[in-house]
């Protein structure tokens, strides 16, 4: 299994602004690998511009907005890519895409070399309340793939972490996750009901 970190993505857009998702990244021969799956704006982008930066942030809400409407985050501008970073960042990597492997249609794997990376504060250390709202992230990413009763024990499971360590950004990107749920099952539950 290889390791994955989590970390929010920027990428150029065609108009020169910066485009914010959340993407896993991994390390491999001393290059960054990212594996955005087809069709997404991200692959898009790094096929038609070849650089990106990832931010690292405390900021779990920028995880959670982005997966409920809320990609207004405010960025600067890189040094070195054609992209902005998170403002808020811990840090951020500078990169340019030097291969891509197309072997995987659907998840295609673009090989980038760190042209900068920048440290802005010092890491704060580890949350679980953190932690549960980038898992529950994940979950709300997989609506529609995931039975209603496994996404309720999931759900439960994470909300204790919340409720015993969270701080208040961590409260607000878990109420927008749980109001995206609320609505998925409303909407998913009339459905049924009409059928
Ligand atoms: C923590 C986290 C990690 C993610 N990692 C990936 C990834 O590695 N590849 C991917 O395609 N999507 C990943 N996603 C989902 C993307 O953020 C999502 O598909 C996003 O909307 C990209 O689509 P866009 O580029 O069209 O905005 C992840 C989401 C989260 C919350």
């Amino acid at each position: 299994m290889s390791f994955i970190h989590e970390a929010i993505l920027t990428t150029p857009m065609p108009e020169g602004t910066t485009h914010i998702a959340p993407l896993g990244f991994r390390h491999e021969d001393g290059l960054v690998v990212l594996a955005p799956f087809h069709p997404s704006r991200t692959l898009e982008h790094l096929r038609a511009f070849g650089q990106a930066a990832i931010s690292h942030t405390d900021d779990v809400r920028v995880y959670a907005g982005c997966l409920t409407g809320r990609r207004d985050w405010p960025v600067l501008p890189c040094e070195q890519v054609r992209c902005g970073r998170l403002a808020d960042a811990l840090s951020h990597h500078e990169l340019q895409v030097e291969r891509v492997d197309d072997g995987d249609p659907q998840r295609p794997r673009f090989f980038c070399r760190e042209l900068a990376v920048t440290m802005h504060r010092p890491f704060p250390g580890f949350n679980r309340a953190q932690a549960a709202v980038i898992e529950a992230c994940i979950l709300v990413s997989r609506l529609h793939l995931l039975p209603a009763e496994r996404l309720a024990h999931e759900i439960d499971g994470l909300g204790i972490a919340v409720d015993k360590t969270a701080g208040e950004r961590e409260r607000e990107a878990w109420t927008w996750l749980m109001q995206r749920i609320a609505a998925y099952r409303a909407q998913h539950d009339a459905a049924e009901t009409t059928l």
